[in-house]
């Protein structure tokens, strides 16, 4: 497996021994020795801010004996054209088959996290960036979050899940539940989340309201795979509904495609949708469940500050995963 981009790439097998792999991990940090990543490097291009994606990818590829070279936009990088054949007489000052082919010669895997524009959903939906540096480089690539896919958030999740509710996870219930948020936030944590827990075989319940449904073609992907693995993906408007009985409650906010590149318009539009947030009300709604988020978080927004506080609240949890997940795949990547 050399690429990582959409998360489903090493398959239902393969993705449980990356889970496996890292609660080895988890258990044993660092086991001695020089580790198997010494001596190499990978490169990793932000094109947006991070916070937990930066830190923790760092800490993975130094805990595995290896170096970080971090290259974010706007602070010291030229600005990259990923379009085939583009007439370069704008803003961008390099091609990316440029850029990557020149990094390729320097690291042993490349990693990169590219948002959406948010202008133009049926572009952004290509993941343009993403699938460039994956087409032109030699070396393993692995996808940080595009407008599409949050695969290594995907793989902190399932892993987060296996901890709280067991290592068979088939038809436990989580809810998805839609969030109200001031911007319009990408759909590739929704995505990655809904993929990883159809593929586990998950009850999963995706809520919210109109406007906002998630990219047809990954969620017919998820009711495939739930289909394969014995669960099932619904989708409801009914937010009560799909809190009554859930096991895990994954708050996350999405921009709604009818709205897309027109910011003030959707803001406008989502005033009345305030009380889409969870609270303890809504948590006790529930059949006791987790709440999970990927960070983040608009406290008392999205969720309120005594949520987040509590005993139920696994989204630090979540966070400190990313870090063993992200450690277990460049180890398999990379041939560790
Ligand atoms: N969950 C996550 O990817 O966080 P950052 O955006 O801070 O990296």
């Amino acid at each position: 497996m050399d690429r990582f981009v959409t998360g489903l790439e090493p398959g239902r097998e393969g993705i449980d021994a990356l889970i496996d792999a890292a609660q080895t991990l988890k258990a044993a940090p660092r086991p001695g020795g020089p580790g198997p990543l010494a001596g190499r490097s990978v490169a990793a291009l932000f094109l947006n801010p991070s916070l937990r994606t930066r830190a923790s990818l760092e800490a993975a590829v130094v805990q595995l004996g290896g170096h970080l070279i971090p290259l974010s936009s706007g602070s010291g990088i030229w600005s990259l054209e990923f379009r085939d054949g583009a007439v370069m007489d704008g803003g961008a000052e390099e091609h990316v088959e440029d850029a990557v082919g020149a990094l390729c010669r320097y690291a042993d895997a490349l990693a990169v996290r590219a948002y959406p524009d948010l202008v133009d959903w049926q572009r952004d939906r290509e993941d343009l960036a993403v699938r460039a540096v994956a087409r032109y480089a030699t070396v393993p690539v692995v996808n940080l979050e595009s407008a599409m896919y949050h695969p290594c958030q995907g793989l902190a999740d399932l892993m987060t899940w296996r901890e709280v509710l067991g290592r068979d996870l088939r038809g436990r219930r989580l809810s998805l539940v839609w969030t109200w948020h001031p911007k319009a936030l990408p759909m590739a944590v929704p995505d990655s989340v809904v993929l990883m827990a159809s593929l586990a075989g998950m009850d999963v319940t995706v809520a919210h309201p109109d406007g906002y449904d998630l990219d047809a073609e990954v969620l017919a992907t998820a009711e495939r795979q739930a289909g394969e693995a014995g669960g099932r993906v619904r989708v409801t408007r009914d937010r009560d509904a799909a809190l009554s009985g859930a096991e895990v409650v994954y708050a996350r906010s999405w921009g709604g495609v009818p709205w897309y590149g027109k910011g003030n318009e959707e803001y406008r539009h989502k005033a009345r949708l305030s009380h889409w947030r969870i609270d303890g009300m809504d948590m006790a709604k529930t059949a006791d469940a987790t709440l999970m988020h990927p960070l983040p978080v608009r406290r008392n927004v999205e969720v309120e500050d005594a949520v987040l506080r509590s005993p139920r609240s696994a989204v630090l949890r979540q966070a400190e995963n990313r870090l063993h997940v992200q450690k277990a795949l460049l180890a398999r990547m990379l041939g560790g």
